[in-house]
């Protein structure tokens, strides 16, 4: 019979898993059973922080359905889901952001210089750029795709009676990689804050904001997709979104139109606002 005391017990739980020597699940596995105990010898973990612990995690499997994955709100929170971002950003390319719960795969495709909010209230406003290679050369034909909150900070699907599809298109960039459509300007909006995540923040004193942006996933033949956000300077919670999603890389600098601006594209309405995002894509490989 093998004895095991708390610090050999680390050793046994791993040894007790026959993976491949080497291979990348042995890897995964071996940390994650080195780090759980550490922690639990380090805080000196009792029984009842532990039963809460594991109490927590069902609660968020009870109210998670295919609409709200409370799981991925609480990597979210707790920046872990910030932090695979961060290290899957390839050299070059926009840094990576959340993706968020409200993405839907098959939005409308729009002609560049569409209006994405018809008939809604708020600041208009004109977003453009372009998508590059991480060499600055353009990649006509890539897929920007967007969705967003509008300017209450709601997204469509989250309201009854809306198109869900609202607030969301693909645009695909013209010949010289250049990308642009008018929309509302978002604002800023709470992550759920009605579960067991919602509990957690409130026991930590956290607010549930996140900064007012626009999602995006930028696709192009040859080269790695990115997911990413943009937000907007001198707007709130940008020191302090809920879950980490903010870099100084992807804030835009909004700028009014002047009457007497005209622009190069052809446009469905006339913005209050601009701003100009580039994209840089890093190859496959
Ligand atoms: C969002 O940006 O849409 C989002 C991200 C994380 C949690 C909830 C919402
Ligand atoms: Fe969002």
């Amino acid at each position: 019979m093998k004895d095991v005391n708390e610090f050999t017990i680390t050793q046994a739980v791993k040894e007790s898993f026959r993976t491949e020597d080497g291979s990348r699940i042995q890897l995964l596995l071996n940390k994650l059973i080195e780090h759980l105990h550490d922690y639990t010898r380090e805080v000196n973990l009792t029984h009842e922080e532990w039963m809460g612990v594991l109490t927590f995690l069902y609660d968020c499997g009870k109210i998670s359905t295919p609409d709200r994955h409370e799981f991925i709100l609480l990597s979210d929170v707790l920046g872990f889901s910030a932090l695979v971002d961060m290290i899957n950003t390839r050299g070059g390319a926009t840094e990576g952001s959340n993706l968020g719960p409200f993405y839907l795969d098959n939005a409308p495709d729009m002609q560049l210089g569409d209006h994405l909010a018809d008939g809604r209230d708020g600041v208009t406003v004109l977003v453009h750029g372009k998508v590059t290679d991480t060499l600055r050369n353009p990649l006509p034909g890539a897929i920007v795709d967007t969705w967003q909150a509008d300017s209450s900070g709601t997204y469509p699907i989250q309201e009854e009676g809306q198109d869900k599809y609202d607030l969301r298109g693909k645009f695909v960039a013209n010949d010289k990689g250049e990308y642009y459509y008018t929309t509302v300007l978002p604002k800023p909006y709470t992550v759920p804050y009605d579960g067991p995540v919602g509990d957690l923040l409130r026991a930590g004193n956290r607010h549930a904001w996140r900064a007012a942006h626009l999602h995006y996933i930028i696709r192009a033949a040859g080269m790695n997709a990115i997911t990413t956000e943009v937000f907007f300077e001198n707007t709130e919670y940008l020191d302090n979104d809920a879950v980490f999603g903010v870099r100084r890389s992807l804030i835009a600098k909004l700028e009014p139109v002047k009457p007497t601006d005209t622009f190069d594209f052809d446009l469905k309405i006339k913005p209050d606002a601009k701003f100009k995002f580039d994209f840089v894509l890093a190859p496959q490989g």
